[in-house]
């Protein structure tokens, strides 16, 4: 994992650290090329932290508190494939969001949008034998964001990969499909080739959707390699 970590820094896929349509970039991009530190025996062989504390309620974000969030019930689920679409097993996948309303529960957000008690946003799991994780959550709603007049951020969900040590963890978005705001979005423009940023969309999935309960998508994420899911890092 981590040897395929230093591959993605070769990849096209994933966005330059500057796009300026993206103005953070701007300030936060490395003006010097970057350094790649050799890793040490113990960042390759230290423990992962939280594989042990992943309960069901981990991986199903409608059921963290007293009462059901508000909001259109949905399940994600997907592979975590290699280069060569083998399946990563038992790997730590975790994801957050806003709630329904287009607002994080984070102190730092402060849309004029309702938080909702029932909803923190935040999943993990482990991805099975066959690579597969699954979470149950709420379709997250779009929100301002002040990037440039009237911006307005898909509805996304942030997606971290753990591999086996520290030092391995991708993160990424996925996107809905159909999403109106994507054309606007610096973001996911940020991504410049059209096929990766393609591969950034989940895909609406009849077999997973669960009648009279939830919507299913499908979202795959690939960790290296010609048909690599672009990573922000
Ligand atoms: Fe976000």
């Amino acid at each position: 994992m981590a040897d395929q970590v230093a591959r993605r820094l070769a990849s096209r896929a994933d966005p330059d650290y500057l796009y300026e349509p993206y103005r953070s970039t701007i300030l936060r991009a490395p003006r010097k090329p970057l350094i790649l530190l050799p890793q040490t025996l113990s960042e390759r062989t230290g423990p992962v932290f939280g594989h042990d504390e992943i309960t069901e309620s981990s991986s199903d974000l409608t059921r963290q508190h007293a009462g059901e969030p508000l909001g259109e019930r949905i399940i994600v689920t997907g592979h975590v494939l290699d280069e060569r679409g083998r399946p990563v097993t038992n790997t730590l996948v975790e994801i957050w969001q806003t709630n329904s309303a287009g607002r994080y529960f984070h102190r730092k957000d402060q849309h004029h949008a309702p938080l909702d008690p029932n909803f923190t946003g935040g999943g993990r799991a482990l991805t099975d034998s066959n690579g597969c994780y699954r979470f149950v959550t709420i379709k997250p709603g779009a929100y301002p964001w002040q990037n440039h007049d009237n911006a307005w951020r898909p509805a996304h969900i942030h997606f971290s990969v753990f591999g086996a040590d520290f030092g391995s963890r991708l993160i990424t978005q996925m996107y809905f499909p159909g999403d109106p705001l994507l054309e606007f979005d610096p973001i996911f423009h940020s991504v410049r080739d059209e096929q990766a940023r393609q591969r950034l969309i989940a895909h609406f999935d009849l077999g997973v959707t669960r009648p009279e309960w939830a919507l299913g998508y499908r979202f795959d994420i690939v960790l290296s390699g010609r048909g690599a899911t672009p990573f922000e890092d």
